[in-house]
C-alpha cells in the first residue's frame, strides 16, 4: 500500500509550502439576489440568509485556522454583492488599483473599498477605466493576468500596468457563465515562494488566442474540466499549499492532491446563486 504524504516533495522536487496571507472580507449582512447581472443570478431564486451567513463564517474561520489574517470591511446597505470583496480592488505591496464597476447596481462599492484601503494606508490609484478588481486581475509572480470580455475593459489593463508598474497579460473570456477571470483560472502557487507559478484553468472559458497564450505561458498547468468549472471550482484561494475551494469540485480536488496540494473544501452554495464562491468573497492584500 502506498501512503500519500501531502507534505512530501513531488517527484519534480517541488515542495508545496504554505505562506501567510492577508485577506479582506465583507460580511454578507445585506447579501441577496436583488438583480441579475450574470447568468447565475435569478431574482426568483431566494437566498437563505442565515445559511449564507453560516457558510461565509466557515470560510473566514477556515482562513483563520490556516493561520492567515482576515480584515473586515463594513457592508453597505443596498449593496447586496459587496460580500464579493475580490471585486473591490487589486492590492499589491502597499499600492492598490481601485475598481470601477461595469453595472450601476454595484457602482457604490468602488468608493467604499477605496476609502477603506486609503484609511488603512494603501496608496489607491483611482481608476478611470471599467474594471472589477481581483475578479479579473490575478497577481502571479511579477505579472498580472487580466481578464476582459464581460466586465473589465482592455483599456483598464493598460491603466493597471501603469498604476502598479507591472507587466499585464490580457486574456479574453468568451463564455458568459465564466464572466470573471477568477472563475476561469485558479492561482495555485503565485510563484513568490520557492515553487514556480502554478495555475489551474478551464480552457473553454477563453478565446482561441487566449487559450494559446495560456498554453505558451503555462505548459504544465492543471486543466479543469467543465463539470468542476460549472460549480465554480476554480474560484479558489491558495496559500501555496492549502487550496480552499467549493466542495462540489471533487475531481479538481483529487487532481490538486495528486499535484501535492491539500484541498480544503467549503460549502458556499448560497453564494453560487449570485455567481460567486470562495475567491469572490476574498480580496488578497498581496505583499
Ligand atoms: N453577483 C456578482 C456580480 O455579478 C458576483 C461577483 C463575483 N465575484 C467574482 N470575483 N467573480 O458582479
Amino acid at each position: 500500500m502506498t501512503v500519500v504524504d501531502t507534505h512530501a516533495r513531488l517527484p519534480t522536487g517541488i515542495a508545496r509550502t504554505p505562506r501567510d496571507r492577508h485577506y479582506l472580507m465583507c460580511p454578507p449582512a445585506h447579501f441577496e439576489v436583488a438583480y441579475a447581472i450574470n447568468p447565475w443570478m435569478d431574482v426568483a431564486n431566494l437566498v437563505d440568509v442565515d445559511r449564507a451567513r453560516q457558510q461565509w463564517e466557515v470560510l473566514r474561520d477556515t482562513y483563520l485556522r490556516l493561520g492567515h489574517r482576515v480584515d473586515l470591511i463594513d457592508p453597505l446597505p443596498g449593496q447586496p454583492d459587496m460580500v464579493f470583496a475580490a471585486n473591490g480592488a487589486l492590492v499589491i505591496g502597499g499600492r492598490a488599483y481601485g475598481a470601477m464597476f461595469r453595472f450601476p447596481e454595484r457602482a457604490a462599492e468602488g468608493g467604499a473599498y477605496a476609502a477603506w484601503l486609503s484609511a488603512q494606508g494603501y496608496r489607491v490609484h483611482e481608476p478611470r477605466r471599467t474594471n472589477e478588481g481581483e475578479g479579473d486581475f490575478l497577481a502571479l509572480g511579477s505579472m498580472i493576468l487580466a481578464g476582459t470580455g464581460f466586465r473589465t475593459s482592455l483599456e483598464a489593463h493598460i491603466e493597471l500596468a501603469e498604476a502598479l508598474d507591472r507587466p499585464v497579460v490580457s486574456l479574453e473570456l468568451v463564455d458568459p457563465r465564466f464572466y470573471h477571470l477568477d472563475v476561469a483560472i485558479a492561482v495555485l502557487d503565485d510563484g513568490n515562494g520557492t515553487a514556480p507559478a502554478d495555475i489551474a484553468y478551464f480552457p473553454g472559458a477563453f478565446s482561441r488566442h487566449s487559450r494559446r497564450t495560456l498554453r505558451d505561458l503555462f505548459p504544465d498547468a492543471l486543466l479543469c474540466d467543465e463539470e468542476d468549472a460549472r460549480v465554480l471550482g476554480l474560484n479558489a484561494v491558495s496559500d501555496g499549499h492549502h487550496v480552499v475551494l467549493p466542495a462540489a469540485a471533487t475531481s479538481l480536488a483529487a487532481s490538486l492532491r495528486r499535484r501535492g496540494y491539500t484541498p480544503v473544501p467549503v460549502v458556499l452554495d448560497e453564494f453560487l446563486k449570485a455567481g460567486g464562491s470562495v475567491k469572490c468573497c476574498t480580496m488578497e492584500m498581496h505583499r
